[in-house]
């Protein structure tokens, strides 16, 4: 049994979870909202995992349980607003055997000491964890404006196919020209 992780894979990340459905036996998606029940109509390999992330201890058993009925996850696709649950990267981590790849706000490549210090404690603690092959992609923007969830979806379904430790969809220099 392959099993697949998608948190946040009922947004813009709604392609990169039908994409995983089509390549493993499960995918587990976390999120909250009815979008959870359009994604289940869609492909009978999603399991739904609806909870807030930004409750640690209920994610953790919500991944416990999905984890005990179809195993480890092979591959997890992390979107979490970080600002609102800074631990649930953690938490989920616990859970996969295999490839992690996190999802990035732009202001995490901010140049800024504070922003640097910050990536570099992230990094520290991903290494500590066994058995994670940690990959991250940094949304950025495209020319003047923000990306659309087309691009972010293509460019997360490439980094999965293309792997690499770090990836920026569109880009992050020079940080003056980011859009308003
Ligand atoms: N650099 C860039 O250009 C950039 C970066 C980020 C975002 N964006 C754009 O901004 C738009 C909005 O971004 P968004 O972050 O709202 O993305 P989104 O992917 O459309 O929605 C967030 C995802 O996370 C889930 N979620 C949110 N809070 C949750 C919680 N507390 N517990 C469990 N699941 C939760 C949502 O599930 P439910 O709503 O189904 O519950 C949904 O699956 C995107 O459509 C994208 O185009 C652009």
């Amino acid at each position: 049994m392959t099993h697949a992780l998608v948190v946040g894979g009922t947004g813009m990340l709604r392609p990169v979870s039908l994409y995983l459905a089509a390549k493993y036996n499960k995918v587990s998606v976390v999120a909250m909202s009815d979008r959870l029940d359009s994604l289940v109509s869609e492909s009978d390999k999603i399991n739904p995992i609806r909870v807030d992330y930004c409750n640690t201890a209920v994610l953790d058993s919500a991944l416990q349980a999905a984890t005990n009925e179809f195993g480890r996850f092979d591959i997890a696709v992390i979107w979490v607003h970080l600002k609102k649950a800074p631990e649930a990267p953690y938490v989920i981590a616990k859970y996969v055997s295999g490839r992690y790849i996190h999802l990035l706000p732009s202001w995490t490549a901010d140049p800024a000491k504070e922003n640097q210090k910050l990536q570099k404690e992230r990094h520290k603690r991903f290494e500590e964890i066994k058995n994670l092959n940690y990959q991250e992609i940094i949304l950025g923007w495209q020319g003047s404006r923000w990306l659309h969830n087309d691009e972010i979806s293509a460019g997360t379904i490439y980094a999965i196919e293309h792997p690499k430790q770090k990836q920026v969809i569109g880009t992050v220099e020079p940080w003056s020209a980011k859009p308003l």
